[in-house]
């Protein structure tokens, strides 16, 4: 038995069912805390801890609201801020695990949700109808993972057209959830800062990187990487290989000035190769990616006329001569048929 393998039964043997969790504590120790901080870049709570409801699907360990609540209470402290209004805001509050967190802490919260009855705060308050009414010094928002978990009509009332997890498409989501960054932006007081917990996604096969894809507003203080553990997708076997999401991030944005405001907006763009020149693409890559069009295999006449068209070839007169010298130069990429054809030298997929 390997020395992991040994550990871990005597782990089990010393204290039964809890074994796993206390593993896990000690394995990501040295990643949690370094050079004196309890908070650094990456969070593992194994153990969810009390507050919220463990039940209520997609809701967060309230270890999570606590460590950026402690760093953002300590900082102001350092500081030399004054704490005594500060004012927890939860937007998307779910089973309330952030009320439970700012009691411990002792400061304010003010907590909404969109389901009209929620463990705590006020209800039946829409996202993307409702203004924000209230100002906060840190404001937590855990928006729904697209469609992974579907809220309304599932886990409180009726399929609502406003719940975030009820989008029609990716595209849908992130407009609506960069919508709900740009109010709760607005809604922080100077020196506040917008907590933002997400995860990544695979639906259908394709995978979406909310946390790459969303709008930042502020100042990008931190980008904290979070471990997932005790999922419910943990039992099951897949065949097809991929690779699972096991994390979840929190980016913390900073209102370091109440009128000018830093963000980052990321588009997704596509372009074709074969109607567009660029410094990084040689006559070689074009060569090469044509004959993979094709299957790995042409003939130079049919060379000649798909690439006639190419703005590399408009801005060459003696186009025909480089793609002949190009296979020429690269004996070892293209191997010459003996028919007037060439083909790669491996299978396309
Ligand atoms: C991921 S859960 C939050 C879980 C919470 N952090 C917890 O620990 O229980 C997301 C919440 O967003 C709420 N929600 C979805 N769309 C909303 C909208 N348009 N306005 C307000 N809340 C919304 C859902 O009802 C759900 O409770």
């Amino acid at each position: 038995m390997d020395k992991i393998a040994q550990a871990a039964k005597l782990l089990e043997r010393e204290f039964g069912p809890d074994w796993l969790a206390i593993a896990q504590q000690l394995g990501t120790e040295n990643l949690r805390k370094r050079v004196g901080k309890e908070l650094t870049s990456f969070l593992a709570f194994p153990e969810r801890g009390e507050g919220g409801s463990s039940t209520w699907r997609g809701n967060c360990s309230p270890e999570v609201v606590s460590s950026v609540l402690k760093y953002v209470l300590d900082t102001k402290r350092y500081y030399g801020k004054d704490i005594s209004q500060f004012t927890l805001l939860d937007p998307m509050s779910g089973s309330g695990t952030s009320k439970a967190v700012a009691d411990r802490y002792g400061v304010t919260s003010v907590l909404y949700d969109l389901n009209p009855a929620p463990a705590a705060g006020k209800g039946n308050w829409n996202a993307l109808k409702n203004d924000v009414e209230d100002s906060a010094d840190l404001i937590f928002f855990h928006p729904p993972y697209h469609d992974i978990i579907k809220y309304s009509g599932n886990m409180w009332g009726k399929p609502h057209p406003d719940d975030l997890s009820r989008c029609e498409n990716y595209n849908d989501f992130l407009e609506k959830l960069n919508l709900c960054i740009r109010k709760f932006y607005m809604a922080l007081r100077k020196d506040g800062r917008l907590a933002v917990l997400v995860g990544d996604i695979r639906s259908k096969g394709q995978f979406y990187s909310i946390q790459h894809d969303m709008m930042r507003m502020g100042e990008f203080e931190s980008f904290l990487v979070k471990g997932q553990f005790n999922c419910v997708s943990d039992g099951r076997r897949y065949e097809k290989p991929f690779i699972p999401i096991v994390t979840e991030y929190m980016l913390l944005l900073h209102k370091k000035d109440v009128f000018m405001v830093p963000f980052h907006y990321s588009q997704n763009q596509c372009f074709s190769i074969a109607e567009t020149d660029l410094a990084a693409l040689t006559w070689h890559h074009l060569i090469r990616m044509t004959l993979e069009s094709a299957g790995g295999r042409m003939s130079l006449t049919e060379l000649y006329v798909r690439l006639k068209n190419h703005p590399k070839a408009e801005k060459n007169p003696h186009y025909k001569e480089r793609i002949r010298a190009t296979i020429y130069e690269h004996k070892d990429q293209y191997i010459a048929c003996g028919d007037g054809t060439y083909r790669l030298t491996y299978q396309v997929a």
